[in-house]
């Protein structure tokens, strides 16, 4: 029996259970049957979560877009590799075949190899969702150059931080991008952004607007140009399982984003593996996942996981409320799309819609419905079921994160009975447990705690790039031996996991992972702002939204309050990006704060989520004046 797909639930079990027993035996297994390795490795897994160090496949050879790609010429060749939907629904769809892929991703490569970028170099990738987002991030892993992708909503300041914090060589981006009835200046935002980055020697730029844009002398290049005469083959460059493949950022709940680093061997291995079983991904079946490339979702299950199962991946431009609400079912019906993949700030806000726009389209050909990023809420889950998969696909609540890699707890349709708001069971390898505050593991069902993991799995991120103390510290510093997530869990009688949020100052604003402090620093940014601090709360649409308590220096000054907002929003629009910005600001003369100075977010939050009846002993604080204050002016 291969390990490689389960097909039913007695078969997860079993698997499950020799995957614990015996972890390098299981994805040696993986590993052996189902990729092209140009030398095998010498020793599976070497681990230590003290220093933090986890190798996998050492010594293995390999090149990730030789699996993901060119393994699959001979009996795929004229396949669909990338179905690409442009925003506007009345451009036509772009078919981009395995064949044809391979060119593309060599010629790309070759233009990197032409501009300088040679194995180990960094490179940033700003661009919207275009086939050449895609055909940019393999044509890095194809040379060994290593991908950072920065989401294209983010501002130039985000990006500046970014290129720097990697040091990177080269920037693609493009003209700009459509995104509904908007179109977005990037390259203008990368020239700013470059005012900063004394690191960047090239800028590559696709064609997508057609916008007049500045090119500068000596650094700006076309692409097209350079693609048109480039050659179609590029020898890979083989890789030790254990270099790095990408960086990709993600926020911390202090200061300066992580730059997770995800190494090669492992990465495939596991992206693969979940890909196969998470989606029940058969031949023929056309997969969606609805992200952005920008996001961990995009590079694991639009990007690297379908190709490495010689999948059909559609990437999608636009927006789900563009030309209008129906557009995502028009798009599976369009395409026959097998499974969908999709956040539940998406559904929440599908859901908000008439079902006239879901009954409009034929979506029988949906077999599975997968959720990530969040807690899928039970009204989003029952919404989705009923109107979506008409009761007959299985939802895949999927748990992960950018630093897992790849799908850690999720149910594996018709195999894992599946349960409202539950990303029910670990996938096989996969070790979570729950602590309690003192770091005592609880045992039993019926229990809640902080999530962690015992083991380690080949896709974990290795390191922060250019800062392991930080990675050390923030993963496996709270508890003895354990990687630690940073989310809280319930588990109930069956042993099914349920996970409850955050328990850091990060809050999740439509799947978007933000620190509070980066924003705190951009809001403080504002001259007429002395203080401030951010804290979550819930929201219909967006799950949590933000709220901030602001102290001015001088009230008298700004009396205009409306405009002071407006600018505190600017300003964290132009150091983050919008997704960042307020729902809520309330001016205050005081911020609670214990003895030592730290502010108390707990009683800020739980004034923002009007659970005032319960905050707790107040008097420890240094000023417990101020809550009440806080209380009176709250805004509704
Ligand atoms: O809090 C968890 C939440 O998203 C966090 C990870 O965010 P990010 O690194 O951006 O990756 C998102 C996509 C993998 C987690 O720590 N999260 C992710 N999936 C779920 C979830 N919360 C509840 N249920 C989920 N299915």
């Amino acid at each position: 029996m291969s390990n490689y797909h389960i097909k039913n639930f007695e078969e997860y079990f079993h698997v499950y259970r020799k995957s614990i027993r015996n972890p390098e035996n299981f994805w040696e297994e993986v590993a052996e049957e189902h990729f092209l390795w140009r030398k095998r490795w010498d020793n599976v897994l070497s681990w230590d979560f003290k220093k933090p160090e986890v190798k996998w496949f050492e010594g293995g050879k390999l090149n990730i877009t030789e699996n993901c790609i060119d393994r699959h010429l001979r009996i795929r060749g004229d396949k669909t590799a990338i179905l690409f939907e442009p925003n506007d629904p009345k451009e036509a769809a772009e078919h981009i075949s395995y064949k044809e892929l391979y060119k593309r991703v060599n010629k790309f490569a070759n233009v990197l190899k032409s501009q300088g970028i040679k194995k180990g170099d960094r490179v940033c990738i700003y661009l919207p969702m275009i086939p050449e987002l895609a055909i940019s991030v393999l044509a890095c892993a194809r040379i060994g150059a290593i991908h950072s992708v920065v989401f294209a909503g983010f501002s130039s300041s985000a990006l500046a931080t970014r290129i720097n914090d990697s040091s990177c060589k080269m920037v693609i981006t493009s003209d700009g991008g459509f995104r509904g009835n908007k179109t977005i200046n990037l390259k203008s935002i990368v020239d700013e952004a470059l005012l900063k980055t004394p690191c960047v020697e090239t800028v590559l730029v696709a064609k997508r607007i057609k916008s007049t844009i500045e090119m500068k002398e000596g650094r700006d290049v076309w692409l097209q140009p350079l693609l048109d005469k480039a050659d179609e083959e590029c020898e890979i460059e083989v890789m030790d399982a254990e270099d790095p493949l990408f960086i990709l950022y993600t926020s911390g709940s202090t200061g300066m984003p992580k730059g997770m680093m995800h190494t090669t061997g492992g990465y495939m291995v596991y992206t693969a593996f979940t890909f196969k079983n998470v989606f029940q991904y058969r031949e023929n079946d056309i997969f969606w996942c609805t992200a952005d490339i920008g996001w961990i979702t995009g590079h694991s299950y639009i990007v690297y996981g379908p190709l490495l199962n010689g999948a059909t991946t559609v990437m999608f431009e636009g927006v789900p409320s563009y030309p209008d609400f129906g557009r995502f079912w028009e798009i599976v019906d369009k395409h026959k799309v097998s499974q969908f993949y999709t956040a539940p700030t998406a559904i929440r806000a599908l859901g908000k819609e008439s079902v006239d726009f879901v009954e409009k389209y034929d979506l029988s050909s949906l077999k599975t419905l997968g959720s990530v990023g969040e807690p899928i809420n039970e009204e989003a889950w029952h919404w989705y079921n009923d109107n979506i998969g008409k009761k007959k696909c299985p939802i895949v609540d999927t748990w992960w994160q950018t630093e897992t890699g790849g799908i850690m707890i999720s149910p594996i349709p018709f195999v894992t009975p599946t349960k409202p708001t539950y990303a029910t069971l670990p996938m096989p390898g996969i070790q979570p447990t729950l602590l309690d505050e003192n770091g005592k593991e609880i045992t039993g069902n019926q229990v809640d705690g902080r999530l962690c993991i015992k083991f380690p799995w080949p896709s974990m991120a290795r390191t922060i790039w250019g800062n392991h103390d930080r990675y050390r510290e923030t993963y496996f510093s709270a508890f003895e031996n354990m990687y630690f997530t940073g989310d809280g869990a319930l588990r109930d009688e069956v042993g099914y996991y349920r996970i409850t949020g955050r328990v850091d100052d990060v809050i999740i604003v439509s799947g978007h992972n933000l620190g509070t402090a980066p924003i705190e620093d951009a809001v403080n940014e504002h001259p007429a702002v002395a203080e401030s601090a951010i804290v979550g709360f819930p929201h219909d649409v967006k799950g949590n939204a933000l709220y901030g308590f602001v102290i001015l220096k001088e009230t008298g000054e700004y009396r205009d309050h409306t405009n002071l907002r407006k600018e505190i929003n600017q300003i964290i629009t132009e150091h983050i990006g919008p997704i960042a910005k307020l729902d809520k600001i309330q001016f205050t003369v005081g911020l609670p704060k214990t003895r030592s100075g730290k502010i108390m977010r707990r009683i800020l939050r739980k004034i923002a989520c009007d659970e005032i009846g319960n905050l707790g002993d107040t008097s420890t604080l240094l000023n417990p004046e101020v809550v009440q204050e806080i209380i009176d002016n709250k805004i509704d």
